[in-house]
């Protein structure tokens, strides 16, 4: 029998990290990064790496664990904040998801890029991985020229663009649901833009994806990940207080500015369902599932 390969997931710490590695440690040695906190996942081991930014120690650290396999799940899916923050924001997209490629590809490890459905413009939706990305807000514009560079200098990679990804984070990496949760617990109001359609999946699609991207050694290619649903973030909001039979009272639409038009992010996920032999997720299914 072959030994199993090794995950190390940098920014494993994260919501989507804890994710991946209570999955994918089912099956595979899985060792995981955090910067400031993680909450223990049973049989996966937790390094602290503060050292994204530079190629030396992004190296020493794929050298000392020697991985067959590196996601990058450090940063933010948040578009204010990499508006608001948006040299931190390219330190870890970009300059940190390229060191890290250098520092794997020593090691001919396969590398593991989570990008987002932000690279596109929101004219049309519906997104295809051959459509030309051109991307409005920083954050996908950042995470655009990383995809780019992983392209031209990778031999054995995997771009993976989310939609958002349903599902619980952990005390010290909350996901955007359970902070909504939190509002509706304490009733907290939030506004919410109707305008901004995106077709959201539970976060186990995305595990289940790249367990059968590390078993069918799929290279070079950009994937896209969604569900069957297009739907905006109050509507979203709205399903989920009336599936746990919260008291929608607080919740609002976020007021629309003067220019302000529909935008769809949502991604066509043919090709991966295709390439990956999966079903695609109704939103009910994925709701069903937190
Ligand atoms: N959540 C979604 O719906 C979604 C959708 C599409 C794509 N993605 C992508 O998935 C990735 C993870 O998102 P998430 O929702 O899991 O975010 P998260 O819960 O905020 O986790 C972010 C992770 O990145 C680490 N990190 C942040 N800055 C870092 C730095 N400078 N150096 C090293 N590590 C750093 C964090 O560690 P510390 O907190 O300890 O700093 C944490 O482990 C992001 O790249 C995001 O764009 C997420």
């Amino acid at each position: 029998m072959s030994t199993p390969k090794k995950i190390l997931i940098v920014g494993g710490s994260g919501f989507v990290g804890t994710q991946l590695a209570k999955y994918l440690s089912r099956k595979y040695p899985v060792v995981c990064t955090y910067r400031n906190d993680f909450t223990p996942v049973p049989g996966v081991d937790h390094v602290g790496f503060n050292g994204i930014q530079d190629k030396d120690r992004c190296t020493s650290l794929t050298q000392h664990h020697h991985p067959d396999v590196v996601v990058f799940a450090a940063g933010s899916n948040d578009p204010g904040k990499a508006e608001k923050e948006s040299a931190q924001s390219q330190l870890i997209h970009l300059t940190g998801a390229n060191q890290m490629l250098t520092a794997t590809e020593y090691l001919k490890a396969k590398y593991i890029y989570l990008s987002s459905d932000w690279v596109f413009s929101g004219m049309e939706g519906n997104f295809a991985e051959s459509d030309t990305a051109i991307p409005f807000h920083a954050l996908g514009k950042t995470k655009l020229g990383a995809e780019n560079y992983i392209r031209s200098r990778s031999l054995n990679h995997i771009i993976v663009r989310c939609a958002p990804l349903l599902g619980r984070g952990t005390l010290d990496h909350p996901s955007w649901l359970d902070r909504l949760r939190e509002a509706a617990a304490f009733q907290k109001p939030v506004a919410l833009s109707d305008r901004s359609i995106h077709n959201p999946v539970h976060v186990r699609e995305l595990s289940t994806l790249i367990e059968r991207v590390i078993e069918g050694d799929v290279r070079n290619k950009t994937l896209h990940l969604g569900g069957l649903t297009r739907i905006s973030e109050f509507d979203l909001a709205m399903e989920i207080f009336k599936k746990f039979g919260f008291d929608s009272k607080g919740l609002s639409r976020l007021k629309a500015g003067s220019d302000s038009t529909f935008q769809d992010y949502s991604l066509n996920t043919t090709q991966t369902l295709k390439l990956l032999k999966t079903e695609p997720l109704f939103l009910e299914q994925s709701l069903d599932l937190l």
